[in-house]
């Protein structure tokens, strides 16, 4: 437990880091990375994930119960802790690594994020452990996709976006003009998020926001079921990376078992994937045509992008060849007869 002066805490911690990863950087120097499979490779990356998060949890401050840290030159950072803490009426003891993960997220959030496909300079306001569309490139593909044809007799399209996060993807289809849209996830503070995103929008009157896994209950259909499920088949280590793994494609599978049954006549299903577990080989190739078939929904179109985040021109990653070729597709579905 850290007593002594903020400033000084967090360039330990700084050191630690990097610490930690020099030692990944020499241990991959004696070991080849052609000597490692893909899912070798994967492995040892999330374990050295796990292991750096153990070590650097480690070091402890207190924290008061008014969100003060007791320590000579510490900041006030008591509304973001109080907006993700839970009240307590002693001091306790927290990491101080996620005191800077919980400030970093509220400094985010606060500031939020430009997403072009939303038009106009509209922003998203990303929560503390709610997924961020920094990766954006997957909306430009949703905003581009042809709608489905509106029925005759219809009073206007519905959607349901499973899985919302943000909320980024049910404000983009209310923007481009879906009546209704019902949108769920299973995280309380990804619906909270996504209220507050819907509000400042003016498009909080589309979207109805609800708490459950994947589709809403009574079997109701709609026009267009969209979903952007985690990408990686593996368990998260922690509710912040639910949003990325998919513990046995649990998620990705349930979307489209149920898609058909949710499905009003004529209507499309839209799945944003990376393939970048195929990649890591962790999913087969054909994983996805096998299961669309047995979901009994046959491809109407696809288009895709290829991801432009950092990480893909980090050549010490041991990912990094598997990045390379990662293309995130919408894959558009339907109904196989
Ligand atoms: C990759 S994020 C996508 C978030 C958002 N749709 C976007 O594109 O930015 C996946 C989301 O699915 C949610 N989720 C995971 N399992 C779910 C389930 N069984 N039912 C509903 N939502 C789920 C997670 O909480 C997370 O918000």
């Amino acid at each position: 437990m850290w007593r002594g002066d903020f400033n000084n805490a967090r360039q330990l911690l700084a050191a630690l880091g990097r610490r930690v990863d020099k030692a990944e950087k020499q241990w991959l120097k004696k070991h080849p990375l052609n000597a490692l499979t893909m899912p070798e490779r994967f492995n040892r990356h999330r374990q050295n994930q796990a292991q750096r998060a153990n070590l650097l949890n480690r070091l402890v401050v207190e924290l008061q119960p008014d969100w003060q840290i007791p320590l000579r030159r510490a900041p006030d950072w008591s509304l973001a802790l109080a907006s993700v803490l839970p009240l307590c009426d002693q001091t306790r003891v927290i990491s101080l690594r996620e005191l800077l993960g919980i400030q970093g997220a509220y400094e985010w959030a606060k500031n939020g994020v430009e997403v072009p496909a939303l038009g106009q300079k509209r922003r998203i306001y990303p929560a503390y452990g709610v997924y961020s569309p920094v990766r954006s490139e997957y909306l430009d593909l949703l905003a581009q996709a042809p709608l489905p044809a509106l029925p005759d007799s219809s009073t206007g399209l519905t959607a349901f976006d499973i899985g919302t996060g943000t909320g980024v993807i049910a404000a983009l289809l209310a923007l481009r003009g879906v009546q209704h849209v019902v949108a769920t996830d299973t995280e309380p503070r990804a619906l909270v998020c996504a209220a507050g995103n819907l509000q400042q929008l003016g498009i909080a009157g589309q979207v109805q926001l609800q708490e459950h896994n994947l589709f809403p209950p009574d079997n109701t259909q709609a026009d267009l079921l969209v979903c952007n499920p985690p990408w990686l088949p593996a368990k998260p280590a922690s509710r912040l990376e639910s949003a990325m793994y998919d513990p046995g494609s649990q998620m990705l599978l349930g979307f489209l078992k149920g898609a058909k049954a949710h499905l009003k006549p004529g209507g499309q299903v839209w799945l944003v994937l990376s393939d970048l577990a195929q990649h890591l080989g962790l999913r087969p190739a054909g994983f996805l045509e096998q299961a669309f078939e047995q979901a009994g929904l046959k491809v109407q179109s696809r288009a895709s992008t290829r991801p432009a985040h950092r990480k893909t021109s980090d050549k010490h990653d041991i990912l990094h060849e598997a990045r390379c070729q990662e293309v995130t597709t919408l894959w558009v579905l339907q109904a196989a007869v």
